[in-house]
């Protein structure tokens, strides 16, 4: 076989067989297929695309080049959640222990961020004591004792996506439906789920700015996951502003515990208990959604959730005090606020950069290496549709040092905009695909 035969195939908009992606990948993988053959073939799969079976295969192969992780002596059935990524986005912080609080078991393998404020780990690591460098056998016991256990992901998982995915950066074929379903879901497999819910965020603070978009992609991966035997659901949610009023990491825990403890975060609670309820109907607990969300809003209302989450913390020899008074969590020394100049309607909050101003307080990396100050970040006093008089908070940067905080300011100013009627609150939740 050789590599120049499918990148014409695929040039022609043929479909690839089963042994051709498998050559390409095992070929890329092992370096015997030149970079400039795979930027070829992406090109041509770039404007081309993939048909469903292709990109199963493609799925698979890229599973496949790599280690997975085996879960099976976890009792249960093996739900996971994965987010498109937005900013304000704690969710998985109220899904896990909520999910876990009528038995579920959750074993999430979760990642650092990389760019605006910390990812699920750097999160929660914003809580003294607490790690998520587990072995094997306590991150099983964890989950089978607690039913929740989240760790940093460990292994070479889907090499052949990293490869590729660092190509694609290079190339201009990062914008393509098929490689981005096959991608992300190459990484899902390889870390064991058996059932999938994905959160695919839609707007101008997501990867996907149009709900149509976001729509082609979400049925790519269900697709994926069907075709390799993996129950997936996908809910398309908004991502025209943060999801709840905190964006950093410690002050993101605090308002995660603040849900779990019932209390109306309205997006947030409500995106947490969508999320929660599929993974639970997935799971075979509750025989229909209504049943899932009714019994889930419970726990939240009723503690369980939040004993739940305590359990977890203490399991990961997390300071359970923090939790349980979250004035004790990591906070800034000083507090700015950005006030409106207009009186008016919040039209948009632009939730890049408000992503972006918390980065520029220490709330994330801007390289791999960079520390993460825990207690910066950014509070929303407003959200889209709210009504604003002029010289009124919209928001309040919580910062340790000075450099910086100008950028800070100005970026948070610039992502809100004022008019002068009245606004539409956004939708929350577009759809649900099955
Ligand atoms: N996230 C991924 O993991 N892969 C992509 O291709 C795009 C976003």
């Amino acid at each position: 076989m050789r590599m120049v035969d499918i990148i014409h195939k695929k040039r022609l908009g043929e479909e690839l067989n089963t042994e051709e992606i498998q050559f390409f990948i095992q070929g890329y993988t092992t370096e015997t297929i030149p970079d400039y053959q795979a930027s070829a073939l992406l090109m041509a799969i770039y404007f081309k695309g993939m048909t469903e079976n292709e990109t199963a295969t493609l799925t698979q192969a890229m599973v496949d080049s790599g280690e997975t992780i085996d879960l099976s002596a976890i009792d249960g059935p093996k739900v996971d959640k994965h987010s498109t990524g937005g900013v304000g986005d704690k969710t998985t912080l109220i899904t896990g222990p909520l999910v876990a609080s009528v038995g579920v078991p959750v074993a999430k393998m979760s990642g650092r961020g990389l760019g605006h404020t910390g990812g699920t780990l750097d999160k929660l690591e914003s809580i003294a004591g607490l790690t998520v460098e587990l072995t094997k056998e306590m991150f099983v016991e964890n989950v089978n004792t607690h039913k929740l256990a989240v760790a940093g992901q460990t292994g070479n998982l889907a090499p052949a996506d990293k490869k590729l995915y660092a190509l694609r950066d290079v190339t201009a074929t990062v914008e393509s439906i098929p490689l981005i379903a096959s991608s992300i879901m190459s990484k899902k497999l390889a870390s064991g789920a058996e059932s999938i819910v994905l959160d695919v965020k839609t707007g101008s603070g997501a990867f996907m700015k149009t709900v149509e978009d976001a729509t082609s992609l979400a049925n790519a991966m269900v697709k994926i996951g069907n075709n390799l035997e993996r129950n997936t659901v996908a809910v398309i949610s908004d991502m025209n502003q943060p999801l709840g009023f905190e964006v950093g990491n410690a002050n993101e825990v605090k308002e995660a515990i603040e849900v779990l403890q019932g209390k109306p975060v309205a997006d947030l609670r409500r995106l947490a208990l969508e999320l929660a309820s599929h993974m639970t109907v997935l799971a075979g607990v509750f025989d229909s959604y209504e049943l899932a969300y009714h019994a889930l809003e419970k726990n939240l209302d009723n503690g369980k959730a939040f004993e739940a989450f305590k359990a977890f913390v203490a399991a990961q020899g997390g300071d359970v005090a923090m939790i349980e008074d979250v004035t004790k969590l990591p906070s800034a020394k000083h507090h700015l606020e950005v006030t409106a100049e207009t009186e008016g309607y919040i039209s948009e909050i632009d939730a890049e950069a408000i992503g972006i101003a918390a980065m520029f307080l220490g709330a994330g990396r801007a390289a791999k290496d960079d520390q993460i100050n825990y207690g910066v970040g950014i509070t929303l006093h407003k959200k889209i549709g709210d009504n604003v008089k002029a010289g009124e908070a919209l928001a309040t940067l919580h910062y340790d040092q000075k450099n910086s905080l100008d950028d800070s300011h100005n970026k948070v100013k610039g992502a809100f905009n004022i008019s002068t009627t009245p606004v539409d609150t956004k939708h929350l939740i577009y759809k649900v695909i099955k």
